[in-house]
């Protein structure tokens, strides 16, 4: 753990705070999660350094990064299946908050048949799925739309653990945003901090999540965090969920836990009747053969 999070969680501490390792949670570990190992197929795959995995997982547990990445890989495809929806079916594809590449790493095959794209603020993980993952057309967009994509770029778009580290008017302006890029008919695939990451209240805010539906905590990086000043903790109410996304987007499923085990999953369509013209994309790099 870094000299950072010792400070933080200390600091935390001393304000009564229930102090947990945050390092998991990003991407927390449940019980049967904690003995993983690198998979086998992770051997030949890049490494993106320890800082850049803890960004993402929220420590520099290189088993946890490639073992995660692949599970959240299978919980895209089953969550897809709920809309009979196979990933490779998707002609367009967008990993919105792709970070250093935990799940497009494993996409590597989607990736040379597929126009595969990543997206995020984090210019240094940019950079380096810029020299790593060379069958996934990457950049790095500003903390506030617009994407640099045209209107109905894609047919699927996907952010794992964005949404719960952003605030409320910051969603909004990026949940229409997404909604411009997506083909009507489209989907996405979002994940949030619901009722199971809330678990037994550790930040003591269910009667704000009961009723307001979105609690945003906008304390728990502190400045020593990479990532701006905004980059925090979201929780989402399911029922706040389907009343306000569905603003946006019909509401396809919704899986409690079907993110590795602790955040909920969120199936979302832009609707069909929703028209924008399509727009191809411009040309993009593929590897080499
Ligand atoms: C917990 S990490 C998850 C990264 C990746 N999705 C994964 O599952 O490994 C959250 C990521 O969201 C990115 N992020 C947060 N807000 C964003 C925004 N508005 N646009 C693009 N990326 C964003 C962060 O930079 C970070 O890489």
């Amino acid at each position: 753990m870094s000299h950072w999070i010792y400070l933080r969680r200390a600091a935390l501490a001393a304000r009564g705070f229930v102090v947990f390792n945050w390092t998991a949670r990003c991407l927390e570990k449940t019980p049967e999660m904690l003995d993983v190992t690198i998979p086998p197929e992770a051997a030949s795959m890049p490494d993106p350094g320890a800082e850049l995995v803890s960004r993402v997982v929220g420590g520099a547990d290189r088993a946890w990064f490639y073992w995660t990445g692949r599970e959240s890989v299978r919980e895209l495809r089953r969550t897809l299946g709920v809309a009979d929806r196979a990933l490779d079916s998707f002609e367009s594809i967008l990993d919105f908050g792709c970070g250093c590449g935990r799940m497009l790493l494993w996409m590597e095959e989607l990736g040379r048949t597929r126009a595969l794209y990543g997206t995020d603020i984090d210019a240094e993980a940019i950079a380096w799925c810029r020299d790593h993952v060379p069958y996934a057309d990457v950049t790095v967009n500003d903390t506030d739309p617009p994407l640099r994509y045209a209107d109905a770029a894609f047919d699927l778009v996907f952010g794992h653990s964005v949404f719960t580290h952003v605030d409320e008017r910051r969603q909004d302006a990026w949940l229409i945003e997404l909604r411009r890029v997506t083909a009507p008919g489209g989907f996405l695939v979002l994940s949030t901090y619901g009722e199971v990451a809330l678990g037994d209240d550790r930040w003591r805010i269910r009667e704000r999540f009961e009723h307001d539906g979105i609690v945003f905590i906008d304390d728990v990086f502190g400045p020593e965090y990479p990532l701006p000043n905004w980059y925090q903790l979201t929780y989402h109410a399911p029922w706040y969920v389907f009343e306000h996304w569905s603003r946006w987007f019909e509401i396809r499923a919704y899986v409690p836990g079907g993110a590795l085990g602790v955040q909920d999953q969120v199936l979302l369509q832009r609707r069909e009747d929703d028209a924008a013209p399509p727009r191809p994309l411009p040309a993009r790099r593929r590897r080499p053969a």
